[in-house]
């Protein structure tokens, strides 16, 4: 095959080629099908999206909080995937974040280019279009950027607004992430701080990953983010007034709509190993519309990057059960799913024990 990355170094932001006034249909580059049939149908009750009242977590009754945490053992193992509502974090600081990111899109590409960075995966932060263009075999229909915001916080030093707004977002994100970190824990029979110990949630790794898909002429042959799952344990996303985002459920893809400050709450491979695929790392992707831009902010929580991962010793013994995977180091399986051997792909088949 020829060298993709060769051809596709200059690729401009998607952002740019959308607003080229010629632009009526999809370019090859860009090409991918969407099949319609493999679209659930949201009014099916077999697909209503389960709800978490945080608020019950975290000041409701003992039998609130045991009814909730009876409640997430079905959700992890049959969904991965639940709108986290009632989290406390203000929907002014949400709405100040979005603003905050599509400030950022708005900069003229070449300012946005200052943040392009070396293809590292632990990187301060780095910015750039499709996924990772030396690998990519169709372009996606989406700009990003990503910053590291822990165990050491980094900001972009544009918009000015950026870094106070990313501080505390971040911040606040963060306790609702080890808040649902102690319940899923719980559900397993685990000890509350079991998974942020395990995990050395202390110096975890935390990212502030921002998507931009603007509007697309033919949403139906063009994608945001082709079907993945996440690296880390779980993750947070919120977005404008646009969805988007659909995950996997009973072998269709169901588009996420729900209420406009919630959080989506996404499982990701750390919490399947762990758990020994007790706990589903929910398969996902982003669509494009022709309407209007989409902005979404994934905020994905792992644990520190040295951290050995593999099948939690107490819950094996507890369920009587060998354990799947192969224990693996953070950093190593982010590199591994990074890397153009799973382009795109679920990691776990290189680790089956
Ligand atoms: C991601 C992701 C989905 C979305 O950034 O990993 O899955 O709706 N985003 O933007
Ligand atoms: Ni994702």
């Amino acid at each position: 095959m020829a060298p993709v990355a060769a051809q596709t170094m200059d690729v401009k932001s998607i952002k740019s080629v959308a607003e080229s006034p010629a632009l009526s249909s999809v370019p090859s580059a860009y090409a991918f099908n969407i099949n319609p049939n493999d679209e659930a149908d949201p009014n099916d009750p077999e697909f209503a999206i389960p709800i978490v009242d945080m608020s019950l977590l975290t000041s409701g009754s003992p039998d609130q909080r045991s009814k909730i945490i009876h409640d997430l053992v079905k959700i992890c193992k049959e969904w991965g995937f639940f709108i986290a509502i009632n989290h406390g974090v203000p929907e002014s600081l949400m709405k100040g974040m979005i603003d905050a990111c599509h400030g950022f899109f708005s900069l003229p590409d070449e300012e946005k280019e200052e943040f392009k960075s070396g293809n590292d995966v632990l990187e301060m932060f780095k910015y750039g279009t499709s996924y990772n263009l030396a690998l990519d075999k169709v372009l996606l229909w989406r700009d990003f950027f990503k910053v590291r915001v822990h165990p050491e916080f980094y900001s972009l030093y544009k918009p000015a607004c950026f870094s106070e707004v990313s501080m505390e977002f971040s911040k606040r994100t963060r306790e609702v992430a080890l808040e649902i970190t102690r319940a899923i824990s719980e559900s397993l029979g685990l000890e509350p701080n079991y998974i942020h110990d395990a995990m050395n949630m202390d110096r975890g790794l935390q990212m502030l990953a921002a998507n931009y898909y603007p509007p697309c002429p033919q949403p139906e042959h063009a994608i945001g983010i082709p079907h993945h799952t996440d690296h880390g344990l779980v993750t947070l996303l919120i977005q404008n007034e646009m969805n988007g985002l659909q995950v996997e459920h009973n072998g269709k893809w169901l588009t996420v709509n729900g209420p406009a400050n919630g959080f989506f709450v996404n499982l990701a491979d750390q919490m399947q190993i762990l758990t020994n695929g007790k706990y589903k790392s929910v398969m996902h992707r982003a669509t494009v519309n022709n309407k209007a831009t989409r902005i979404s902010i994934a905020i994905p929580h792992g644990p520190s990057v040295d951290t050995l991962i593999a099948p939690a010793p107490e819950l094996l013994e507890k369920e009587g059960q060998a354990p799947k995977y192969i224990g693996m180091n953070y950093k190593e399986y982010i590199q591994l799913q990074q890397s153009g051997k799973n382009y795109m792909k679920s990691t776990f088949d290189h680790i089956l024990a």
